[in-house]
């Protein structure tokens, strides 16, 4: 079935519905889209609205909707009661648009506005988030999509974007303020207690309605904090055909569960081939939560189900060269788990206890423990434009990890000591407790990039640094 721009995106809106897909803002035209950060009242669960700190009063905030090429001007407003930036996600953006305060550029202050521009260059599913206190500020509700349209869009019958996420709310549905635990910092980070997609809650009433046969792209989102989310399709067999934006030779999910670490985003094609009937999507973390339904309804939409789903058109990204590529190791250690994190703190030599007790810090990246964005004076690796290189990271910990670059993809080539057949760009990528992950990229984007923990409280708890690229 062939569907034009017009009727696709027709259709995309109707089906959302009760999924409350946030509202497609588009870039078009001569003004800035206008996103303005301020609290706001939302009726996550049941019970009575939730203050929540949110883009445009909606959480997640507007979808902003674009094709490959496109300019994004989005003049961001805060009314927030303190300082802000907002960050694009995934975006291979020039470094003073990458809404990182202090590195590359001052907190936008209360009352103040800061215009974002810059092109889209690559294709694929992206979101936008503060990078100030974003251990605070995310799970408060600011977070919102941001969807790059291919020059020639995967054949679907419809599309649909689930931003993950989850609240951590009381009985009256007020937010518990406990934010900044060191506690947290040092494990699993501050986990929520209320999971929600597209900002309302998840659980079993959720649908995906399918008719038999039917093809859906879901772009999927984590936009949560600290929580990585397993996710489980019963009786269907989704095919992932992108991660992190990025095409990938479509294949089913590996083991039948879709690791989506905090910041990572996967595309699935899913057709409709199990109906009549309703089937569970789990999240498969501890005793396993039903976070939705596959609900079938409606007639066919073709005799038989479709075939494999063509590979999504690749973005245009440099193959880092692995002979002539230099070597580079970076260490994680600490945790509460663990074994204590030895090192510096801000570059100062220090020992574990001071690291903990004096400055709330649970975690070294090659020894060294900084403060969010405190200081960036020694990044963790200088690069010169063009240089191609590998990284080694290695997991001294009892946690895992979401490890993210910003401005650039990597491919991502070993996983523990398993070399992958088909290495994959991404620009997160989880590294198990006690494990591995190997990098490759071409340092091309000039400037200061942020290379941190995407658990925002280890971020906050110094797993964040940066790597310089020299002109
Ligand atoms: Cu989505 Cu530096 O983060
Ligand atoms: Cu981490």
């Amino acid at each position: 079935m062939k569907l034009t721009r017009r009727e696709f995106l027709q259709g995309a809106g109707a089906a959302l519905g009760a999924a409350a897909l946030p509202t497609a803002l588009r870039a078009a035209g001569p003004s800035p889209i206008a996103l303005r950060a301020a609290i706001s009242q939302q009726d996550i669960r049941a019970g009575g609205p939730t203050q929540v700190w949110a883009f445009n009063d909606q959480c997640p905030g507007p979808l902003l909707r674009f094709r490959r090429g496109d300019t994004l001007d989005a003049l961001v407003r805060n009314d927030l009661p303190t300082v802000t930036t907002v960050h694009w996600h995934g975006i291979r953006l020039p470094n003073a648009m990458d809404g990182v305060p202090h590195v590359t550029q001052a907190p936008i202050r209360v009352g103040d506005r800061f215009e974002y521009k810059f092109k889209l260059p690559d294709a694929g599913t992206y979101w936008y988030h503060p990078h100030q206190s974003s251990f605070e500020q995310v799970p408060r509700g600011l977070y919102g999509p941001l969807v790059v349209e291919e020059d020639k869009p995967l054949e679907v019958d419809r599309e649909e974007l689930w931003v993950l996420g989850d609240f951590k709310l009381d009985k009256r549905n007020r937010p518990i303020e406990d934010f900044g635990k060191v506690l947290d910092f040092g494990s699993w980070g501050r986990l929520g207690n209320t999971f929600t997609i597209n900002g309302t809650a998840a659980g079993p009433e959720r649908k995906l309605s399918l008719r038999p046969n039917e093809r859906v792209r879901l772009r999927l989102v984590n936009g949560a904090s600290a929580r990585i989310f397993y996710l489980a399709f019963t009786g269907h067999e989704p095919v992932v055909v992108t991660y992190d934006g990025q095409s990938v030779q479509p294949h089913p999910i590996p083991n039948g569960v879709l690791v989506l670490g905090c910041g990572q985003r996967t595309d699935l094609v899913i057709d409709g081939t199990a109906g009549p009937g309703t089937f569970a999507i789990m999240d498969k973390r501890d005793a396993g939560t039903q976070i939705a339904s596959i609900a079938y309804a409606g007639r066919p939409v073709r005799e038989k189900a479709l075939a494999m789903p063509q590979p999504v058109t690749p973005n245009d990204l440099d193959e880092p060269d692995l002979v002539k590529a230099t070597a580079h190791f970076l260490v994680f250690e600490g945790g509460t788990l663990g074994q204590p994190a030895i090192g510096r703190v801000d570059g100062k030599e220090m020992d574990v206890k001071q690291i903990m007790e004096q400055h709330g810090l649970t975690w070294t990246m090659n020894y060294t423990a900084q403060h969010e964005h405190a200081m960036m004076h020694t990044p963790l690796f200088r690069f010169s434009k063009g240089e191609h290189v590998v990284i080694r990271m290695l997991n001294n910990t009892e946690f895992e990890h979401p490890m993210h670059l910003h401005g650039h993809f990597f491919k991502v080539l070993r996983i523990d000591d398993r070399k992958l057949e088909r290495p994959i760009w991404r620009d997160t990528v989880m590294v198990a407790p006690k494990g591995s992950a190997e990098i490759a990229f071409v340092a091309e984007n000039v400037g200061e990039w942020m290379f941190h923990c995407h658990i925002l409280d280890h971020a906050a708890g110094g797993m964040m640094g940066t790597i310089v690229v020299d002109s």
